[in-house]
This record gives C-alpha cells, sequence and structure tokens, in this order.
C-alpha cells in the first residue's frame, strides 16, 4: 500500500525521497509526491499521477535538505493529481498511510470543506492541523490525535519549522532512525537501507520529532519514550535484482538458500527445536485444536500446514482467511493454539484477528518475515521465517518458509503429543532438509517451462487440479497465475470437478494437474483423463518416469523421486515458474501486477 518516506540530514532531500520511493515502488501504488521545507519557511510541493520517475522528472530542488515523500495506493478517490499525497494546506504539508474514519464528520464539525481540494481523508488531517496549529507542533497533533479515528501513520511538515519532520502513527507501520548521514521515517526499511541497517518502529500514538541531529519521541502525557533499535541481517544487494529480469524471478530462485536459514537453525540433533525462540515444549503439549489465520498466498501456506498437522496429529486444524475471522464467533478455548501467519507482519485484517484471537487463548504463536512487526510483536510467540526481503508483489519464497515452518512445527507437535516417535521424526525432518537441493533441481526446468507457457499465454482461462496435499498447492499456483498474468485460474479438487466445473473444459483450455501423491494417483490420473477427452491442454506434474501416453497430457514436467510429503516444495518451482513466465510472455510485468499491493494495511 501507500509507501511513505521522510528525510532530514546533511544531504540533499530531493535524490534521498525519490531513490526511497523507487525502492518502495513494489508496495504498488498510483501515483507519488514529495514535499521539502525551505530554509526561508515555505514549504515546496511536487506530486504527480503516475510512476516515481514522472515525480522525479518534475522536482528540480536539490537544495533542501528536509523532505517527505509517498506513493499513493488509492482508496478515498481516484487517481489524480489533486488527490495524490503530500496535501498541503496553509503552511502544513501531510503524507499519511491508513484510512481516516471519521473525516466527513469532521469537516462538519470544523467546517473545512473550503480547504479541500482533493476527494480523500488525508487532506482533511492536513486540514485540521493547519486549523489547530497553534505554533508548536507536538502539543497541535496530540489534539488532532483526539479526533482523527481510523488507521494512520503520518509525516508532516510545518512551514516554520525548516529541517523538522513531525510523525505519529496507530495501526499503520512506520519505522525511523538516525545515522550519520541525518534520520528517516519510512513504512518500510528497503526506503532506506541503503545508509543503515538499524531502525525502530515507531510506537503508536508516540509523537516524533525527526530532526538532523536525532530523533525525539514523547508519548501523550508528554514522556520521553526511547527507541529500541533493531537491526536486520540483509543489506541493500538483497533488495536489488542482482542481474535477474525482476525480483519476482530472482525470489524464485532464492528459495532453497531462504528454506536453509529457516529451518537450519531450528534443527538440533536432527529434530525440530524452537527453544532459541523461548518456546518450550510444554507449549504444545495440551493443544487440543489449532486455528490458522491469514490472507492470500499466507493463508495458503496454512492450508498445507492443515494437511500436514491432520495427517500426522489428527487434531482438528480449521484455516480461516483473515478478514473472515475477525468478524465471525470464534470457536477457541485455552488449548487452542492460534497461528497467524504474514510476510510482512502489518496485514492489518490479520493482525485484528489476532488481537480477537488473543481474547480466547494465550496460545497466539506467529510465523513473520519482518523482524519487530506488529503481528510478531503482539503474538504470544513469533517464529520468524528468514526469507529476506521480498519484493515481488507476487509471494514466491513467503510461501515456501512459512510452508517449511508449518513442516517444523508438524514434527514437533508430533513428538510432543507422542503421536510420532523420534526415529520418524528424525526422517521427517532428513526429508525436510533435502528440499532445498531437490528445489535446485527444479530451477533448471525453466527454459521448458518457458516454451510451454506459449500455449497458456492465449487462454483466458485455466484450472489446476490435484488430490491432498496437492490439492493444497494448486490453490496457491492458481492464485500466482491469476494475478500477475490476469488469466482467470481456479483451483480444483480433482474429484470434484465431475460435480460441476468439468462443463468449463472445453477445447484447448489449459489444465495443470498435480498428480504426486501415490496413495490417489490412479485417481487422478483418471481424472486427467476426463478433461483430456474434453480437450483440455494438460500439463501433468508427476514422478511418474513412464509417463509416455499423450492420452494422458501434451506434457508432462518430472518431479524427483521424494517423499509424497515432500513433492509440494518441487511443485511450487513449477507452478511459479509457470505464472512467471505466462504474465512476463504476454507483456506484464509481475513485480508489479495492476490494482495489488505487497502490504495490505487497509481493511
Ligand atoms: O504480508 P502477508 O503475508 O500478511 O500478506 C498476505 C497476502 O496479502 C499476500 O500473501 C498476497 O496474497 C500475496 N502477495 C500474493 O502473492
Amino acid at each position: 500500500m501507500c509507501g511513505i518516506i521522510g528525510y532530514t540530514g546533511s544531504l540533499g532531500a530531493s535524490d534521498i525521497i525519490l531513490d526511497g520511493l523507487t525502492r518502495m515502488e513494489y508496495r504498488g501504488y498510483d501515483s507519488a509526491g514529495m514535499a521539502y521545507t525551505t530554509p526561508s519557511g515555505k514549504i515546496a510541493l511536487r506530486k504527480t499521477v503516475g510512476k516515481v520517475k514522472d515525480l522525479r522528472a518534475i522536482c528540480d530542488d536539490d537544495e533542501s535538505t528536509c523532505g517527505i515523500g509517498h506513493t499513493r495506493w488509492a482508496t478515498h478517490g481516484g487517481v489524480t493529481n489533486a488527490n495524490a499525497h503530500p496535501h498541503k494546506v496553509g503552511n502544513v504539508a501531510l503524507i499519511h498511510n491508513g484510512i481516516i474514519e471519521n473525516y466527513h464528520e469532521i469537516v462538519k464539525e470544523y467546517n473545512l470543506s473550503s480547504d479541500l481540494v482533493s476527494e480523500t481523508d488525508s487532506e482533511v488531517v492536513a486540514a485540521l492541523i493547519n486549523k489547530l496549529y497553534d505554533g508548536d507542533p507536538t502539543k497541535t497533533i496530540k489534539k488532532v490525535l483526539s479526533i482523527i479515528q481510523g488507521s494512520f501513520a503520518l509525516g508532516i511538515l510545518f512551514g516554520d519549522r525548516p529541517g523538522s519532520i513531525y510523525c505519529v502513527r496507530n495501526v499503520s507501520p512506520m519505522l525511523g532512525t538516525h545515522c550519520k548521514d541525518g534520520s528517516f521515517i519510512a513504512s518500510d526499511l528497503t526506503a532506506f537501507i541503503q545508509f543503515t541497517k538499524r531502525y525502530f518502529i515507531i510506537p503508536e500514538y508516540t509523537i516524533v520529532t525527526v530532526r538532523k541531529d536525532g530523533i525525539l519521541m514523547e508519548d501523550l502525557d508528554g514522556n520521553n519514550v526511547e527507541p529500541e533499535y533493531l537491526e536486520v541481517n540483509w543489506d541493500v544487494s538483497a533488495a536489488e535484482k542482482d542481474g535477474y529480469d525482476h525480483f519476482m524471478l530472482k525470489e524464485i530462485h532464492e528459495q532453497p538458500q531462504s528454506i536453509i536459514r529457516t529451518i537450519t537453525p531450528r534443527i538440533k540433533d536432527g529434530l525440530p527445536d524452537f527453544s532459541d525462540e523461548g518456546i518450550d515444549d510444554d507449549f504444545f503439549k495440551n493443544v487440543s485444536d489449532i486455528t490458522i489465520i491469514a490472507c492470500g498466498t499466507a493463508m495458503h501456506a496454512g492450508i498445507i500446514g492443515r494437511t500436514l498437522i491432520q495427517k500426522y496429529l489428527k487434531i482438528p486444524v480449521t484455516v480461516t482467511i483473515a478478514s473472515e475471522f475477525r468478524y465471525e464467533q470464534p470457536i477457541l478455548n485455552e488449548n487452542s493454539l492460534v497461528i497467524t501467519v504474514s510476510q510482512s507482519g502489518e496485514t492489518i485484517d490479520t493482525l485484528a484477528a489476532l488481537r480477537l484471537a488473543k481474547e480466547y487463548t494465550n496460545k497466539t504463536l506467529s510465523l513473520v518475515n519482518v523482524k519487530g512487526s506488529s503481528i510478531a510483536r503482539e503474538s504470544n510467540y513469533v517464529l520468524y521465517t528468514h526469507a529476506g526481503p521480498e519484493i515481488a508483489v507476487a509471494s514466491t519464497k513467503a510461501y515456501t518458509v512459512q510452508a517449511s515452518m508449518f513442516y517444523l512445527l508438524t514434527a514437533k507437535l508430533g513428538l510432543v503429543q507422542n503421536k510420532m516417535s523420534v526415529d520418524d521424526a528424525k526422517a521427517f525432518i532428513k526429508n525436510l532438509e533435502a528440499v532445498p537441493s531437490m528445489m535446485e533441481n527444479m530451477l533448471s526446468l525453466d527454459t521448458h517451462i518457458k516454451e510451454l507457457t506459449k500455449r497458456m499465454q492465449q487462454s483466458n482461462n485455466a484450472f489446476f487440479i490435484g488430490r491432498g496435499l496437492d490439492y493444497s498447492l494448486s490453490m496457491e499456483g492458481a492464485l500466482k497465475l491469476k494475478e500477475i498474468s490476469y488469466i482467470h485460474a481456479e483451483a480444483y479438487a480433482a474429484g470434484e470437478l465431475k460435480h460441476g466445473t468439468i462443463a468449463l473444459i472445453t477445447e484447448g483450455i489449459p489444465v495443470i494437474a498435480i498428480a504426486s501423491q501415490q496413495h490417489v494417483y490412479s485417481k487422478v490420473i483418471s481424472n486427467i483423463r476426463e478433461v483430456k477427452a474434453r480437450g483440455a491442454y494438460v500439463i501433468l506434474i508427476s514422478k511418474d518416469e513412464n509417463i509416455t501416453d499423450n492420452s494422458i497430457c501434451d506434457a508432462h514436467l518430472r518431479l524427483p523421486d521424494v517423499d509424497d510429503d515432500f513433492t509440494m516444495f518441487e511443485s511450487i518451482v513449477i507452478l511459479q515458474m509457470i505464472a512467471y513466465y505466462t504474465a512476463v510472455g504476454k507483456g506484464f510485468n509481475p513485480d508489479q501486477p495492476r490494482n495489488l499491493a505487497k502490504s495490505v494495511t487497509v481493511e
């Protein structure tokens, strides 16, 4: 969603802000803008619909050393120059990520309509600050906080305070840092990672004054708040394409290493061990049922978790879409384990669902990729995945590290609850450790897959079918294809097709069939024959070395001979590459699909 950056220091602000906005392009946006203070007490404003490069073309000031920048993902009001941020009212300029729920009421109550030129909720806050400003930014912001409702991360410039940026947040993420070149605020670390790996999360409802020589924070009662600095273990190169055409392709290729980084520190003597995270075995002992809550791809990783845990633990596991869970009456008790899964750790629906779950159980555990993010901080326990920064909107490496974490959890729960012997758990973990090198082998299929997707590019529809773990996986394959290639794709349990959907199978429709589960192999093959007989163009993914019969499929992608429980890692590489090459073949940029944002921080 919207990207925010602010810089004040000894260097030119304009380039730093434009570079930071470029690094945050992956978040998804439709317009960009920047405001900076001039020593004479003025605020200069530049903004435009389009890309950061369009903004760069209209920015001519390299003198200012203090400014704020924004990429907007439209929510309230269309994609227009007026609606782009920053919003300037009087001598106040403001950038905003989030949604102000009571902006209509504020306009009426404070008689602001004549100050407004946009349709946005954000401009109303700028107008309110301008109206209430009494020469003391902190005091004014406190007053405004008592009026506005909703989620927000605000960066504010006051013309009479050149060199200072003020900010405050509720729910919407915002980080800060001070380093030798000056001070920064940003929605995410990629914006300033080239300057420092150190950062802190700005606490909610804390008024932050950002100056060249340091950052001051105070709570609503006027007490000083000290920043709690964290440090990431990746650097600017991890947020660059490194010779790949797209971040998505780079991230597909990074999966083996991401899994190694995620699982290796948690395997001791061949068994899963979460003691470094302070999670001891008692935590898992009385777990009676599990609810996994997430959105999109992270939810699909949860579905893999459900399939595994139910198979080995034989306890009920529910996977719930976060935006549904938060408005339901949860069926949880104190022995229910709630696992929230999120790459960004900031997805607002998942965060709200976690908050609700905590009213019912203390056993909340999150699988999160971004250190110190809201979901990580608010869960009772967190297991960080170590995918490194995921820049492409289409999630790839985050999915496989989340899935790998569910394999560790399955073995841990199995051992603690005496459902898995030590020997079986060791064999299971050994299979998991073999995954990265098997995935490497699959990456070499790219030329073959690219060729196959020529056929996919011609279709408006595609189906993914499988049974068991393959069905769980095919949901993610379908999501990948539709979000970046804009081909309508659906995943179906192979046995369910003939209960309706097979009516849609016509000549040439691509069907990607995954058949890696031995116990249902012959059943899936029968289902494939059914679609093939109706003219489908079938790409089969299986371990079967004897597929020669073209009455079954048009193309066969062969999986290595690994245990059935572990084929998902090899299969997903194929599905990700099918989506990637189909999108690129159709001329789309898979890193920035239309209408999508990387981190969904609005409801
Ligand atoms: O940051 P999160 O993992 O919480 O994001 C959840 C979804 O928005 C995300 O997985 C989305 O579905 C993917 N980017 C799609 O590829």
